[in-house]
């Protein structure tokens, strides 16, 4: 498959000040947003955070309110049409015959895109063997499962062959295995010179595949980064240790508490203590002291915190977890 011509400019994606309003509220709140070309891009946001409002603006699928985007280089609200050449979005897909094969449908759509009919089998084809959909391909989609589903829905962005791609949430709902496989393709996809910008509550996903990530909050970005430096704004590391004998652990946390000053976390069942390090460095000390007291150590190490406690830090409150724990305890309130 041949990659379209891509004007010129470093960016393929450059927003400032992007707006979207619903009524009274901001669904999108002034958002700026650099992508660079051949980069992974993740926008990492809990539930309602403005992720597909904002790629559908970029996309061309909803009007843009205030603010300026372009999409390498070529305006989005002047210039819709030749954006949409630029771009791939999935979630199309959906509304395509659930009663017609996988082949088929991708057909129709490279169809719909404008491919000749022989053209369209070919691509068809070729895009259900690099996803891994050849055996199914002859089953109607209504008899898919999410995950397969899911691929055919990215294999549908892909007919032709965009140089960017719009992900939102490729992986919410998949098993962890078809999810690591969604990981695999959205990588060779970016081997093969693509740019991809992809929505993720997930910040183990963002960690995995984006370059850099932008963390939204309520229609606001709240930080921008590598997820290196997303990590180190938090400025702790986390010392893990797990315990030959687990009998030993509070005497254990004795030793760490001493030594640094804080309340370690313990797991007394695996015999694990986990404690917040400000400084690397203070880990030896640690290690020293339990050999002294002779509790000895079955694993060690000192891990960044997750991209999970930058979020909180961040906007002060979780992602998904936190969302619902609030709607059982109204459930709870309700039944009561
Ligand atoms: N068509 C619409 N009409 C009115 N309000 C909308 C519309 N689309 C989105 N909203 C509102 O805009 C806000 C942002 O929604 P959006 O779908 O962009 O969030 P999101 O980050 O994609 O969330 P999720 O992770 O749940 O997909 C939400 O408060 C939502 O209710
Ligand atoms: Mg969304």
């Amino acid at each position: 498959m041949t990659t379209l011509h891509v004007p010129g400019g470093d960016l393929a994606v450059h927003a400032t000040g992007l707006v979207k309003t619903f009524g009274s509220s901001r669904a999108v709140d002034g958002v700026d947003l650099d992508v660079r070309r051949g980069e992974v891009f993740g926008v990492l946001g809990p539930n309602g955070a403005g992720k597909t409002t904002m790629i559908r603006m970029l996309a061309t699928l909803l009007p843009i309110d205030g603010g300026h985007a372009e999409i390498f280089g070529v305006d989005v609200a002047s210039r819709a049409h030749e954006v949409r050449q630029l771009v791939g979005v999935t979630g199309q897909y959906a509304s395509v015959d659930e009663n017609l094969t996988a082949r088929e449908n991708l057909w129709l759509f490279g169809r719909l895109q404008g491919l000749t009919s022989r053209r369209a089998k070919a691509t068809a084809a070729e895009l259900l063997g690099s996803f891994g959909l050849e055996e199914a391909a002859n089953r109607p989609i209504s008899r898919f499962s999410g995950g397969m589903r899911r691929r055919l829905d990215l294999a549908a962005s892909l007919i032709t062959r965009p140089p960017l791609i719009f992900l939102d949430e490729p992986t919410t709902g998949l098993d962890p295995r078809t999810r690591g496989q969604m990981w695999d393709t959205i990588r060779s996809l970016v081997a093969d010179g693509c740019t991809v910008l992809l929505t993720t509550q997930y910040l183990d996903e963002a960690d995995q595949l984006a370059d850099r990530i932008a963390v939204i909050d309520r229609g606001r970005t709240v930080a921008e980064g590598t997820p290196d430096e997303l990590k180190s704004s938090v400025g702790t590391s986390t010392l893990q240790l797990r315990l030959t004998d687990r009998s030993r652990i509070a005497e254990a946390a004795d030793v760490v508490r001493r030594l640094l000053g804080e309340e370690p976390v313990l797991t007394p069942e695996s015999g694990g203590l986990n404690v917040a390090l400000t400084d690397a460095d203070r880990a030896a000390d640690v290690l020293i002291a339990l050999r002294q007291a002779e509790v000895s150590i079955a694993s060690v190490s000192v891990a960044k915190p997750t991209l999970d406690e930058v979020f909180l830090a961040l906007t002060g409150h979780g992602t998904d977890a936190d969302t619902d724990a609030d709607t059982d305890t109204d459930t709870v309130k309700e039944a009561s």
